[in-house]
């Protein structure tokens, strides 16, 4: 195990009905805020009218920035910036996904930031300020709720980056699980990809002695498993719809999971070149990607993975080799996303071999990709040539 330090402040307010203390949580830390959203779907549950009743009353001035697309644009942070500026906004409230949360770090960063707001995701400026935040989370799926995190998409020069700061956790995490409810099939199924994403980038680690982060992340991920078909088949399933949600806050709160482990995120970093040509969404790219990732690179601990084989599916040895009982983990993990209604190939999205080059080359232009295989770029095509 290395050494670590572990600071998380964000505040989560977990449970069915939380939602009614926005108001008074808000109120702590600002008088005059951007109510950030999407496209729409917290107007049709009801949870943009409850949310404005509790603002005012609280006493609250409340500007708008709705339309925050999946995958969210420069473009809609910068106007989100500009009404910040205009308004002399001191605090932003972010209602929906990782999208909306993410597009309200952006234009958290972006408001004392003299310089463009890009600058943060091309390694040009680093975070000294920002503005205080909230959420109400509405989609179990990245943990940007309760992590410093953010990703945006610059659609003009169809480029996806990430970054971030401590002081990008939210000030509060307001974690209702009744708001899920109306989360569609597809995303539900995504969002549970990404969570189980998030748990396999830091548990396929090739650091010894950390038994405890294993058991950690093997819950995270047998917890999932075991909660998603039955909120497919029931949407309004409270027991699978809270633990969803708590799956996916814990799966990527600043690394409490995988404290003193070296992490991998290479295939986030490739499904974020994928997204970024195709704007598909992120845990469907995930879906197709990870089982290829894992094919290429279990060799480099075929120990790790073969423990989770046994361990996450269940898979009895009997008689087979680390090798074997490895094959049969990936070849599990596949199997569950395609029954669960994931993709598994990019061609399901129209996705053919014409920017694989492009999308190779993004993906290691930083610097090296992965820490439990480093990927070099002939590595990222051959991934994405495997998800075809
Ligand atoms: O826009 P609205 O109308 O709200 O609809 C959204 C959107 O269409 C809908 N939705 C959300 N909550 C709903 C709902 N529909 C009905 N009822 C509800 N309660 O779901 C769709 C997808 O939403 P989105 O926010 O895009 O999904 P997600 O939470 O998966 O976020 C994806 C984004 O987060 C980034 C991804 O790259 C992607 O851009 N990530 C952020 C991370 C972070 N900040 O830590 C880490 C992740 O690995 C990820 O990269
Ligand atoms: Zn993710």
């Amino acid at each position: 195990m290395n050494s670590f330090q572990f600071h998380n402040p964000t505040r989560i307010v977990f449970g069915e009905g939380e939602t009614r203390q926005v108001g008074e949580l808000t109120a702590t830390y600002g008088r005059n805020v951007l109510l950030v959203y999407g496209g729409g779907s917290i107007k049709a549950t009801g949870l943009y009218d409850q949310t404005i009743q509790l603002l005012k009353e609280a006493g609250i001035t409340v500007h708008e920035l709705p339309g925050i697309e999946p995958n969210p644009r420069l473009a809609t942070v910068q106007k989100g910036i500009d009404i910040c500026r205009k308004e002399g906004v001191d605090f932003i409230l972010a209602v929906g996904g990782g999208s909306v949360i993410d597009a309200s770090k952006a234009i958290a960063a972006g408001v004392p930031h003299e310089g463009d707001v890009w600058d943060f995701f091309v390694g040009k400026a680093r975070i000294e300020k920002a503005l205080p935040l909230g959420t109400i989370l509405t989609l179990a799926a990245t943990g940007s709720e309760m992590n410093g995190g953010m990703v945006i998409s610059h659609w003009e020069e169809k480029l996806k980056r990430g970054s971030g700061s401590p002081l990008l956790y939210p000030k509060f995490s307001i974690l209702d699980p009744t708001v899920t409810y109306s989360v569609p099939r597809n995303h539900t199924v995504y969002g549970s990809v990404d969570i189980m994403s998030h748990v396999f980038e830091q548990y396929f680690s090739l650091t010894e002695n950390t038994p405890l982060q294993e058991r950690f992340c093997e819950s995270i991920l047998q917890t999932v498993i075991e909660n998603v078909e039955p909120a497919l088949v029931n949407p309004s399933d409270a027991a699978a719809r809270a633990n969803l949600m708590w799956c996916g806050t814990m799966a990527l709160n600043g690394g409490q999971i995988s404290l003193g482990m070296q992490n991998d995120w290479a295939t986030h970093g490739i499904e974020h070149e994928v997204s970024a040509i195709y704007d598909i969404p992120h845990g469907a790219g995930l879906a197709v990607i990870f089982p290829n990732w894992m094919k290429y690179v279990y060799k480099e601990r075929v120990d790790r993975f073969a423990q989770y084989a046994e361990r996450v599916w269940g898979i009895v040895r009997d008689g087979r080799s680390d090798d074997e009982l490895a094959l049969a983990g990936i070849e599990a993990t596949r199997a569950f996303f395609t029954r669960i209604g994931a993709e598994s190939r990019l061609s399901e999205f129209g996705i053919g071999a014409d920017q694989l080059d492009r999308m190779a080359e993004e993906a290691v232009r930083y610097h090296g990709l992965g820490a439990f295989k480093q990927l070099e770029k002939q590595d990222v095509r051959n991934i994405l040539e495997m998800s075809l």
